[in-house]
């Protein structure tokens, strides 16, 4: 799978999508390759520290990340201080914090051993704090010309060389932690024709070497530091350590084009394992779904026939006929008999239809940025795009879940109309910012730079109030000028009694059968996603996960379907909730799923890293139920109109 940086076209989108008032705030690196010539400065740019898994047992030990200017990292700064290079929107909401550095690159010009600093004094709260950082395996995130700094990396199964993204802030053996202060940049650079030159390439290889001697006096007076074999440095926890930070650079020609410089970090741990697992969830999925649509119509046909037949028998009672009644149907049974109620209006039709308008625009977003993705236009040269257009679709979406939401309540026979409107774009979003807002507050609590920024919080405040909300009371307003969905069939003044149900009729047990079967859909790409998220890896299979995605829907649809038509035929008519908390079920599996992850690959010390695993699960669940409930209900509905459109009823 090759993947270049950007296409014309998306380039041209993304220009668009950044208009000029914005292009100031929310910039997009990475558009276009800059050139440089030789001796020209190439910058190097510093994010925050991440937690990657232990090399020993590929465990997460944490979840929190840390600005690379912590003080107690004592990293030398630029001599006026360091500045926020400007990012997007979806880039700091991910975590991204990218920072000047004091490095100089010049390209095409090989120095070794330059001093970035002064020396630093490690006092023994500093010196504990990073050796606790080295124990849970935090990388250093550099950018170099917008390309992460890795280390080189050997896949022994499939063989082949890739990069990290990051490198180790720091190694530990059998008991002391030695933290890395001199970096060799190994930089990969491509020539054009005319002297022009263009970076492809960046690795880091850290080491870490003992500061002896004293900086003091004329030459500075340091040993040994950037020679090898010297001895490691080791941060003393009770007393006070001197550190002298020091860098390399090489320039390395290379064949790799510009355009495929980003090739050598995406790399899937052998595709092939990767492709046999998700073939055979879809074959597994596809085949229950075919085998259940399968019965199902064989079923309704047989209903559909069996109740008209019966119709025409009626008839020609009616007229005198002595009619003999065959196969021993005797009168109705199954789901025609509820059909004085299945369209009855269900219990909180408000709380229902609102969540039904934003399962749809979660749904629509996740279309639209699957397919951007699948265009190319969501490059990871192009930091937190993938963030920033699921802001932009999800407030521009709004309309829609206004929309969505006012049909159907109106089609539920409502009333409470304005509280309809005011609802549908505050709820939802409601809930997933406070918790959101909740879990930051561990984060600035534990100084993380994970945490989003106040003012990054307002933006989001802002855009949401004065873009989301407007566009939302636009959709609720085209859509309650809309004429309501009718049902097919009339409905009874009087409900009828519901016989008592089966065992695996009964809410919890239809659940845990139905939810199972759309999570057993995404299981396999689950899995990436979760170890892009919280070991920070660029996601990037989105033809997998288009893949996943149309195989949810589609079982989502099929067994939800055939749950209704079970319930309906067990005459209960209480069909709308069930169907939406049924389809919805699956988002307990991811949150179960979510759990034995935390269970078997990560090590999280503290509560806090806890509490924030476990919240940020919690709400990509909310939102999954909300997103399979509304495919599920959907599908129902139309399967409801469809069934009883199609008997004759006198
Ligand atoms: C820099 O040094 C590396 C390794 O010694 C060498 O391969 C490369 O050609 C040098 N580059 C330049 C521009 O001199």
């Amino acid at each position: 799978m090759r993947l270049r940086d950007l296409s014309p076209s998306a380039a041209l989108l993304a220009t668009l999508l950044t208009a000029p008032e914005l292009s100031s705030a929310f910039y997009l690196p990475g558009v276009a390759p800059t050139t440089y010539h030789a001796g020209d400065t190439v910058p190097l740019n510093v994010n925050r520290l991440t937690p990657v898994g232990s090399n020993t047992d590929g465990q997460l030990r944490s979840v929190v990340s840390f600005d690379y200017y912590h003080p107690a990292f004592h990293f030398c700064r630029p001599e006026n201080g360091p500045e926020y290079v400007s990012e997007s929107l979806g880039s700091i909401l991910f975590g991204d914090r990218i920072m000047t550095s004091p490095f100089e690159l010049k390209m095409m010009t090989n120095e070794t051993c330059k001093t970035l600093c002064d020396a630093k004094k490690f006092d023994q709260s500093s010196a504990h704090f990073v050796n606790r950082r080295i124990a849970q395996g935090f990388a250093l995130n550099w950018l170099v010309d917008g390309l992460p700094a890795g280390q080189l990396i050997e896949d022994e199964v499939t063989n082949t060389k890739f990069y990290s993204q990051g490198f180790a802030l720091g190694s530990s053996d059998d008991k002391e932690m030695h933290m890395n202060n001199h970096y060799d940049i190994l930089i990969d650079y491509h020539e054009l024709a005319g002297e022009q030159y263009r970076v492809v390439g960046v690795i880091v290889q850290p080491s870490s070497r003992k500061t002896q001697g004293d900086g003091s006096g004329e030459g500075v007076n340091y040993q040994n530091h950037c020679g090898q074999g010297g001895p490691p440095l080791t941060l003393d926890e009770n007393g006070e350590t001197e550190v002298k930070f020091t860098y390399s650079v090489y320039w390395m020609p290379s064949t790799t084009a510009w355009a495929t410089r980003w090739d050598k970090y995406l790399h899937v741990f052998d595709p092939k394992i990767h492709w046999f697992s998700l073939i055979n969830s879809a074959v597994i999925v596809v085949f229950l779904t075919i085998t259940v649509v399968s019965i199902l119509l064989r079923a309704l046909r047989k209903d559909i026939a069996r109740y008209n037949r019966l119709d025409s028998i009626n008839l020609d009672d009616l007229s005198g006929t002595s009619a003999v009644i065959e196969d021993g149907v005797q009168e109705d049974s199954g789901w025609k008999l509820v059909h004085g109620d299945v369209f009855r209006t269900p219990g909180s039709p408000l709380i229902l239809s609102v969540f039904l308008g934003n399962g749809a625009q979660l749904f629509v977003m996740t279309g639209f940025t699957i397919a951007f993705a699948l265009l190319g236009f969501l490059s990871p040269s192009n930091r937190g795009s993938l963030g920033t257009i699921m802001v932009l679709l999800y407030t521009v979406l709004g309309f829609i879940g206004g929309y969505v939401s006012a049909r159907v309540y109106k089609s539920f026979g409502g009333e409470r109309w304005k509280l309809n409107i005011a609802l549908t774009p505050i709820m939802v979003p409601g809930i997933v910012f406070a918790t959101f807002f909740l879990l930051n507050l561990f984060l600035w609590a534990k100084q993380s730079s994970g945490a989003v920024p106040f003012t990054t919080m307002l933006v989001i405040v802002g855009i949401w109030f004065l873009i989301s909300v407007p566009l939302s009371f636009a959709g609720s307003w085209v859509g309650f000028r809309q004429p309501p969905i009718a049902p097919p069939v009339r409905t009874n003044q009087i409900p009828r009694q519901i016989p008592p149900s089966t065992t695996y009729m009964k809410p919890i047990p239809s659940m845990l059968l139905v939810g199972i079967l759309p999570f057993g859909a995404i299981f396999v790409e689950l899995y990436f996603i979760m170890s892009s998220i919280w070991f920070s890896k660029v996601y990037y299979m989105f033809g997998f996960l288009f893949l996943c995605y149309g195989l949810m829907i589609i079982t989502c649809a099929a067994v939800t379907v055939l749950m209704v038509y079970f319930l309906l035929c067990s005459e209960n008519y209480h069909w709308h909730w069930r169907a939406f908390t049924t389809a919805g079920a699956s988002a307990g599996y991811v949150f179960l799923n979510a759990l034995i992850y935390w269970v078997t690959k990560l090590q999280l010390g503290g509560l806090a890293g806890s509490v924030l695993y476990i919240g940020y699960s919690a709400l990509i669940s909310f939102l999954f139920f909300i997103l399979t409930g509304s495919i599920g209900f959907f599908a129902s509905w139309a399967f409801v109109q469809k069934i009883y459109g199609s008997i004759k009823i006198d």
